[in-house]
């Protein structure tokens, strides 16, 4: 699309989302063109938050669907659609309900704590949810000492290590985009811009995270970025990060850790289908759960905003 198409057609996004009651909201890994238009874009804890906090009787998520689905537990009485229906978070399927009903009852004490990168079916068998901004302040705050960390191992290993107190069980899921950044890539980045910072994210291995300067969510990074002094910064975290970071700081350099740091159901979210969702609104298939499992889901949701606070 060129830029004066572009334009053109977030000028009539915008004169349809008033029209309709829609707020957009958009994650940071979405094209930058949609971030331009969304009403406010964050990482998952913000956009979570955000959903309990507008007035539009209309969201339209662009991002992966567990975070459309999160949207939809907080405001069970709001219309949530997303921008692609078919966006989903590779890792949010790496666990099975068989498999979480299987530690819980050879762990009888252990709580679930389930990233939200996660089905809200596996939510609803969970004790809270966390994400990667809130994770350590909300396992700090549970009672009990052993914690069923799913699905993501990394992100359990950073919060383990944060919290030598408690005792872990962990899953073997992963996210494929963070997953593929090696501790050698790091390495081999540093030496290419040796006065640059690294910032990473905790869905990041081990090594890659022992080589960084900052671990932190995608909100988290920027900011970092943002207020640091440093003018040189190599980011391991999904490309779509960048569109902010340039965008907040022009003077600053970022570099990719490698070419493949791109997760491709976030890429599915266009301006195109944002345009044509809006205008289509009313014939759109809206994001609907089970009535059931939206209220055990829900619990898991609202115990992480405040313990979270
Ligand atoms: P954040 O919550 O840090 O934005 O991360 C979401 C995500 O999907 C990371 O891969
Ligand atoms: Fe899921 Fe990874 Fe994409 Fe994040 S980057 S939405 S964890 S697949």
């Amino acid at each position: 699309m060129s830029m004066e198409e572009s334009m053109i057609k977030s000028e009539e996004i915008k004169a349809l989302k008033e029209q309709k009651d829609v707020v957009i909201l958009a994650h940071y890994y979405v094209e930058g063109n949609v971030q331009e238009i969304a009403d406010f874009v964050g990482d998952s804890y913000a956009l979570a938050k955000k959903a309990t906090e507008v007035c539009q009787q209309n969201i339209l998520f662009c991002g992966v669907r567990f975070m459309g689905e999160s949207a939809k537990l907080l405001n069970p009485h709001k219309h949530v659609y997303m921008a692609d229906l078919d966006a989903d978070c590779f890792m949010a399927h790496m666990i099975t309900p068989g498999q979480v009903e299987k530690v819980k009852r050879e762990h009888p004490d252990a709580a679930v704590v389930c990233y939200v990168n996660s089905t809200a079916e596996i939510k609803a068998m969970s004790d809270v949810c966390v994400t990667s901004s809130n994770a350590v302040r909300v396992v700090r705050g549970m009672k009990e000492k052993e914690i069923f960390f799913i699905p993501d191992n990394h992100l359990a290993h950073f919060v383990a290590d944060a919290l030598p107190e408690k005792t872990f069980i962990y899953h073997h899921g992963f996210c494929p985009v963070h997953q593929n950044i090696t501790g050698e890539d790091i390495r081999n980045a540093k030496k290419e811009h040796p006065g640059a910072k690294v910032l990473a994210h905790p869905e990041c291995p081990k090594d890659v995270l022992k080589e960084s300067d900052f671990i932190g969510s995608t909100s988290e990074i920027i900011s970092y970025a943002t207020e640091g002094a440093e003018k040189e910064y190599i980011i391991a975290t999904e490309t779509g990060v960048f569109y902010e970071l340039e965008k907040k700081n022009p003077d600053k350099i970022f570099y990719q850790v490698i070419q493949e740091q791109v997760c491709l159901n976030m890429k599915k979210v266009t301006l195109d289908k944002v345009y044509d969702v809006l205008k289509n609104l009313e014939n759109k298939e809206e994001l609907i759960l089970p009535d059931a499992m939206m209220e055990k889901a829900k619990k898991p949701l609202e115990k992480m905003l405040i313990l979270a606070k």
